[in-house]
């Protein structure tokens, strides 16, 4: 199993480019299937994730082809079966991201249940109470949700929680209901501003996206449209915590500061010279790290993917950081294994208190999920001697190219086709 073999400490310096945001990326493409007409899609990321979904689409017959950059799909007649596989949809959990649109255009859909993943439970109880309405009838057996509707009427729904999937879901049916629905206490991230901006093209009439209630007037049809999905802000705010961590200076191109505020404000306090242009967002660290706690909250509160990254900035901080986490049950995973480098953290619930500077030293560590594996990448560079982070499959789900980046930018990382015994 592939690994990635890093020697450290090293210091990242110089310049990186933000690709497309997977988290935007992937809720683009299954918009596909609401148009009878082409869609292109540019700025897609080229990780597993994205080819996952293509491969998840092509199962429910729409036609894709990548040309210079940019991904045209045709959904013009969704031959194949309405069903999204379970093989498929346990290896994504934003699988789930058809069921809304299948719905939608052909009035119902069989979509296996995605089962929860390392970080916890990852329900949909909101995206199904959602379908239910806008008049879909719902049922859940054998493992697989299926949801019929002749036509979706327009209604209004609560969410219980601000789920960003779930808001997804439920703006993309919402857009070929009869009527007008009212969404309330939606997620607000930057990826739901950016699906509504790429429906709204393709001539839905959807206002309120990124607030809290979102107002979605049905249309009969969707035709085609060209939309470049917005920069990645985890991949941004990870390579941003690389250079705060290694007390480097980086460059990157694309990154926008608003969707990355929470980070900023906390870097900035933390000792961190900032700057921000609209070319992208540069960052200097030289002097001692002074810890700063966060709680991780929907958008726009600290985003929960990139606590795991920042636990391994504040290793390094002189003094007590606490880091909540309140959007998912388990997601400190990454803390044994900072502590196995050397970290001072100590797990108390929805807590991690790190006591810093702690020096770390390389070590055998393993990755649970994309944004641990991220934090375990950071930790490396930093650490004195050689680090192997295995499973880095999670890594590739989420970030484009990650050790070719780093090299560029003065660390030394390499990837190994197994781990060394
Ligand atoms: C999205 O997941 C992101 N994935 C996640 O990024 C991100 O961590 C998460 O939002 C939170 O920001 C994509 O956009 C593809 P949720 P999502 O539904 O939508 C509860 C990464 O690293 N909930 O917002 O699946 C749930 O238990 C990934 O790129 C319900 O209770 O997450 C959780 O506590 C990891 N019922 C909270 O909401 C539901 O029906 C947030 O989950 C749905 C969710």
């Amino acid at each position: 199993m592939e690994c990635f073999r890093i020697v450290g400490p090293n210091r990242i310096q110089g310049e990186v480019t933000a690709g497309g945001a997977k988290n935007a990326a992937l809720p683009a493409l299954a918009a596909s299937l609401l148009s009878d007409g082409p869609l292109e899609l540019s700025g897609l990321p080229a990780v597993r994730d994205i080819r996952t979904m293509r491969h998840l689409l092509g199962h429910l017959g729409v036609e894709s082809e990548e040309r210079a950059g940019v991904v045209r799909l045709q959904a013009t007649d969704l031959a194949r079966p309405d069903d999204a596989p379970y093989e498929l949809v346990k290896t994504m959990r934003a699988s789930i991201l058809v069921l809304g649109p299948l719905v939608a255009r052909l009035g119902h859909a069989r979509v296996s249940l995605p089962g929860g993943c390392a970080i916890g439970v990852r329900p949909i109880d909101q995206h199904l109470a959602g379908l239910e309405a806008l008049g879909a009838e719902v049922q859940l057996e054998h493992g697989y949700v299926t949801a019929r509707a002749r036509r979706l009427a327009g209604g209004a729904f609560r969410f219980t929680v601000p789920t960003v999937t779930g808001t997804e879901n439920l703006m993309m049916a919402a857009c070929l209901a009869k009527g007008t629905s009212v969404l309330d206490n939606c997620a607000r991230e930057p990826e739901i501003r950016d699906l509504a901006t790429l429906l709204n093209k393709m001539g839905a009439r959807i206002q309120g996206a990124g607030e809290e209630r979102i107002e979605i007037e049905g249309v009969d049809r969707l035709p085609s449209a060209s939309h470049r999905v917005i920069p990645d802000r985890i991949e941004a705010g990870t390579y941003l915590l690389a250079a705060a961590m290694t007390a480097g200076e980086i460059f990157v191109r694309g990154a926008i500061a608003a969707d990355l505020a929470p980070l900023l404000e906390k870097l900035a306090e933390s000792g961190c010279d900032l700057e921000a242009s609209e070319a992208g967002l540069r960052l200097r660290r030289t002097g001692e790290l002074k810890p700063q706690d966060i709680l991780t909250a929907p958008h726009p509160g600290f985003p929960t993917d990139l606590q795991a990254q920042y636990m391994a900035l504040m290793t390094q901080a002189t003094g007590l950081s606490t880091i909540g986490e309140t959007v998912f049950e388990n997601r400190f995973q990454h803390a044994p294994e900072l502590g196995r480098m050397g970290a001072d953290i100590h797990i108390h619930g929805t807590f991690a208190k790190v006591h810093g500077p702690t020096p770390l030293s390389g070590a055998r560590v393993m990755a649970t999920d994309l944004r641990a594996s991220a934090c375990l990448v950071l930790a490396g560079i930093a650490a004195v001697g050689e680090t192997i982070v295995g499973r880095i499959y999670h890594l590739d789900r989420g970030y484009e190219g990650m050790e070719l980046k780093l090299q560029r930018l003065g660390a030394m990382v390499e990837r190994l086709p197994a781990e060394p015994t």
